[in-house]
C-alpha cells in the first residue's frame, strides 16, 4: 500500500486511504496523503530511478495509485529544465532555469495533477468527475477522463480562453460556462454534485491532484543532481504546485534523498488578482477573497484559494516572498521568453520574468543565486491575450 492514510492539513484528523474523500469533514480543510516513508526509504533509493521511463510515474512509490492498470497515462511529467541563457545574459546572472511545463499533455502543468487524480478516481470507483476550472485544469481533466472512459463535467468562467473551452468539448466533456470567476464555478459544482452523483475534483478539495503536482519538486531535484535551487518563482492561482513542491521536499528529505536546505518559494500573482500577495504583506495566514478579480493570465484569476494557509506557511517557512506584477509586465515577460529563449510561455509563466527582475532590483535575490522559473502553460492557448481580436496587444 502506497498511502498509509490521509491527514487533514489543519486539524490532523486521519482518514482511511482506500476510499474517495474530499475535504476534512471536521474542519473543511484539504487532506494530504501520508506515506510510510521510513519503509519506502529502505527500497526506494535515488539509484532506483536510473533507467526508468521519463514520466512522473518514475516516482510511483510515492504516488497513490496501487495497481498499474489504473494509471491513466498520456505522457505527463519529466518536462525540460532549460537554462534561460538570454535572460541570464540580460540580467547578468549565470543560473536562471525555466521548467517548461508546456511540454505536458494538454500543454500545461495541470496534466500532472489530473493524471494522478483521475487515475485514483478510476481506482476508487468514481464515474462522473466534476471540476471548476480557470481553463487549463478543465482541458486536462477532459483529456484524462476521456482516456479513462469516465465522464467529465467542467464549469468555467464565460471569458475563459477559447482554446480551453474548445479542448474540453473536443475531449467530450460537458462544459458549463458561468458568469463569474472560478470561485462561482466551484460553488456551482458544490451545489449540484450530490444530486448528480459527481465526484468533486476541485484542486485541494480532493487529495490527489496535489500528489501529481508534487512531482514538480521531485523532478527539479533529480534534474539538478539533487541540490535544490536557491529560489523558485511560481505563478500562483490555487497554489497547488507550490504546496505540492513543498511537500515533495519534505518527503525527499525523509527518504534521505536531499538535505534540509530549501529554496525560497516566491509567489507571483497578477495585480488584478493578488489575494495571496495581500495576505503575505499583511502578515496574515488566511487570504481574504479578492474583489473584482481580473487578469489576462486566466490561471491566476483565483480570488480565493482553499489552500491559502498552506501556501502562505510554505512561503514564510522558506524565507520567500510574494509579489504582484501588472498584465502588461507579465505579457511582456512572456514575449521576452518567446523572442529570446524560444520558450512560448503562457502569460502566467511570463509573470516570473518581471518578478525576478524586481526581486533582483530590491536585493531579494542575488545575481549568483540559482533560480527556477515556472512556465506553467503554452502561449498558443492564449491567442486573444497576445493578439486581441481587432488588433495586436
Ligand atoms: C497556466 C497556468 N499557470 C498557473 C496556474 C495556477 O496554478 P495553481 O492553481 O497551482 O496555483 C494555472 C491555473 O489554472 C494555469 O492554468
Ligand atoms: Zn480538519
Amino acid at each position: 500500500m502506497h498511502v498509509r492514510h490521509l491527514e487533514c492539513s489543519n486539524c490532523k484528523r486521519e482518514y482511511p486511504a482506500r476510499q474517495l474523500h474530499n475535504v476534512c469533514t471536521e474542519c473543511g480543510k484539504p487532506l494530504l496523503a501520508r506515506y510510510d516513508l521510513k519503509r519506502i526509504a529502505k527500497f526506494m533509493t535515488r539509484q532506483v530511478l536510473f533507467g526508468r521511463a521519463p514520466s512522473l510515474w518514475r516516482y510511483r512509490e510515492v504516488l497513490p495509485v496501487t495497481k498499474e492498470r489504473n494509471i491513466v497515462y498520456l505522457g505527463e511529467g519529466w518536462t525540460p529544465l532549460i537554462q534561460a541563457t538570454a535572460l541570464c545574459g540580460s540580467l547578468r546572472m549565470e543560473a536562471i532555469y525555466a521548467k517548461d511545463e508546456a511540454h505536458n499533455p494538454t500543454q500545461s502543468f495541470k496534466a500532472r495533477g489530473m493524471a494522478v487524480a483521475v487515475s485514483m478516481a478510476k481506482e476508487l470507483g468514481a464515474k462522473k468527475l466534476a471540476a471548476p476550472s480557470a481553463g487549463n485544469a478543465g482541458g486536462a481533466l477532459a483529456a484524462y477522463a476521456a482516456r479513462a472512459g469516465l465522464e467529465a463535467f467542467i464549469f468555467m468562467p464565460r471569458d475563459t480562453p477559447r482554446a480551453n473551452i474548445v479542448e474540453c468539448e473536443l475531449s467530450g466533456a460537458h462544459v458549463t460556462l458561468v458568469d463569474g470567476p472560478i470561485t462561482d464555478c466551484g460553488a456551482e459544482v458544490a451545489r449540484r454534485r450530490e444530486a448528480n452523483g459527481w465526484f468533486d475534483m476541485s484542486t485541494l478539495k480532493e487529495p490527489y491532484r496535489v500528489e501529481g503536482k508534487k512531482t514538480l519538486g521531485y523532478e527539479i531535484a533529480e534534474q539538478s543532481a539533487w541540490t535544490l535551487p536557491d529560489v523558485i518563482i511560481y505563478p500562483t492561482g490555487g497554489g497547488t504546485g507550490l504546496v505540492g513542491m513543498w511537500k515533495a521536499f519534505e518527503e525527499m528529505e525523509a527518504l534521505g534523498w536531499i538535505d534540509g536546505k530549501r529554496p525560497r518559494m516566491i509567489v507571483v500573482q497578477a495585480e488584478g488578482c493578488a489575494p495571496i500577495v495581500n495576505a503575505f504583506l499583511a502578515g496574515q495566514r488566511v487570504a481574504e477573497e479578492f474583489a473584482n478579480a481580473s487578469t489576462v493570465a486566466s490561471g491566476l484569476r483565483v480570488p480565493k484559494a482553499i489552500g491559502d494557509s498552506l501556501i502562505l506557511d510554505a512561503v514564510r517557512q522558506s524565507g520567500g516572498t510574494a509579489i504582484a506584477v501588472s498584465d502588461e509586465e507579465l505579457l511582456s515577460g512572456a514575449r521576452q521568453l518567446a523572442r529570446t529563449e524560444g520558450i512560448l510561455a503562457a502569460p502566467e509563466g511570463g509573470a516570473c520574468v518581471p518578478a525576478l527582475r524586481r526581486l533582483l532590483d530590491r536585493g531579494d535575490i542575488d545575481r549568483n543565486e540559482r533560480v527556477v522559473l515556472f512556465n506553467t502553460g503554452a502561449a498558443i492557448k492564449y491567442l486573444d491575450a497576445f493578439e486581441p481580436p481587432g488588433g495586436a496587444a
